[in-house]
């Protein structure tokens, strides 16, 4: 790349050149710098990028030629723009680290590990650049899982404190119900709200289950055909409708009232999320290694507050939801070693649930 050889030349300018790089140096530089799979890249101090190595071109998607000449922070995601500017600021001489999101030529951003040296007198910053989206992907995973470890194990110790009094109470309201006939309508509200509690403690508890109770050899094209009539029952009186695409799929290995529960929370999410008119599909599909649920909807895609603390307990955008659907969902397919996939826009979303056909 000539422009990387030009453009290191240039940045040298003025500095004797010896003493850095003799001209065979320079042309191996090149080459390292093209087989280099981090970006590499030099920008002066008021960001211009001068020049860059081709492995843009494979991790964001831009051409070295589009982006020569323009601000690199313009390229950083604006909330973490400000920290970068500092921390370039506050460090004139020493190597500094530091880490932040890139816009790609698609709209999206990718995490970089970034480690920087500033040449104040040549006024030029070195940059080496490396893509750690993945690396970043499977920490969240994983702090995403042990909180729900830990949600797990509260509940179930709350779980079943809480329940007990509300029992013995509900138990009070009923006798109540016969001896206060004038006073039944507010006693049956009263019972109705504590049987909603005693629900939602009762999904909570389910986050808790390490195992499913009941595992046997089911067919995915038979549970979801026996929950049809209901879920179309309640698409329907909302304006709403439901579409089967049921492919050939293998039979797995998974807890019937649990993968109900599953189907029914994406469904009841998806079906919420759509406005009348619009339908939800509901297909399965099979491949060597994985039987495939996949739950679509024409909603308006889900909000990004939420999307960030998606399966987290108790994160909802709805005025009278309890946050749990998901976060059962995201259990549930854990028990059965199946993995959830997301893809969200304004036009829709889709959840599919993975599970492998064969269970170890
Ligand atoms: N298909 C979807 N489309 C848009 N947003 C969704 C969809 N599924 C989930 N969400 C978002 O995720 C949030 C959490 O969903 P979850 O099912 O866990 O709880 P909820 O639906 O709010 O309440 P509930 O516990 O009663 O199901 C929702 O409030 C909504 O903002
Ligand atoms: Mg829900």
């Amino acid at each position: 790349m000539s422009h990387w050889l030009e453009d290191q030349n240039s940045s040298l300018e003025g500095a004797n050149r010896n003493t850095f790089l003799t001209k065979e140096k320079l042309f191996e530089s090149e080459h390292f710098a093209e087989l280099s799979l981090d970006i590499l890249l030099v920008h002066d101090y008021n960001w211009q990028i001068i020049t860059i190595n081709s492995a843009i071109e494979e991790i964001l998607g831009f051409k070295p030629e589009e982006v020569i000449g323009k601000r690199c922070i313009d390229l950083v995601h604006p909330e973490e723009r400000e920290n970068v500017q500092n921390i370039i600021a506050e460090n004139t001489k020493k190597k500094v680290k530091y880490k932040n999101r890139i816009l790609c030529k698609d709209g999206t951003y990718k995490w970089f590990q970034l480690n920087a040296i500033p040449i104040e007198k040549e006024n030029r910053i070195f940059v080496v650049g490396r893509d750690v989206t993945e690396k970043e992907r499977m920490m969240e995973q994983l702090k995403k899982s042990e909180r729900l470890n830990l949600i797990s194990q509260l509940a179930a110790g709350l779980g079943h404190e809480i329940r007990n009094p509300l029992q013995s109470v509900r138990g009070f309201l009923q006798l109540f119900v016969k001896k206060y006939q004038n006073e039944k309508e507010h006693l049956e509200l009263m019972i109705s709200e504590l049987d909603r509690a005693n629900h939602i403690i009762t999904e909570f508890l389910s986050l808790s289950k390490n195992r499913s109770k009941n595992p046997v050899p089911l067919n995915l094209n038979s549970v979801v055909a026996n929950l049809f009539p209901l879920i179309q029952a309640k698409a329907f009186t909302e304006g709403k409708d439901v579409r089967l695409d049921l492919n050939i799929s293998a039979n797995i290995i998974g807890d019937e009232e649990e993968l109900k529960q599953l189907i029914l929370n994406f469904a009841q999410n998806g079906i919420e999320a759509m406005e009348p008119q619009k339908t939800l599909t509901i297909r399965t599909a099979s491949d060597q290694s994985y039987v495939l649920l996949t739950v679509i909807d024409e909603g308006k895609g889900i909000p990004s507050e939420v999307y960030s603390k998606m399966g987290t307990p108790f994160v909802t955008s709805k005025a009278d939801g309890t946050g749990l659907g998901l976060a059962v969902c995201y259990s549930i397919a854990e028990r059965h070693k199946a993995k959830i996939e997301v893809e969200t826009s304004s036009n829709g979303t889709s959840f599919s649930v993975k599970f492998p056909k064969k269970l170890k």
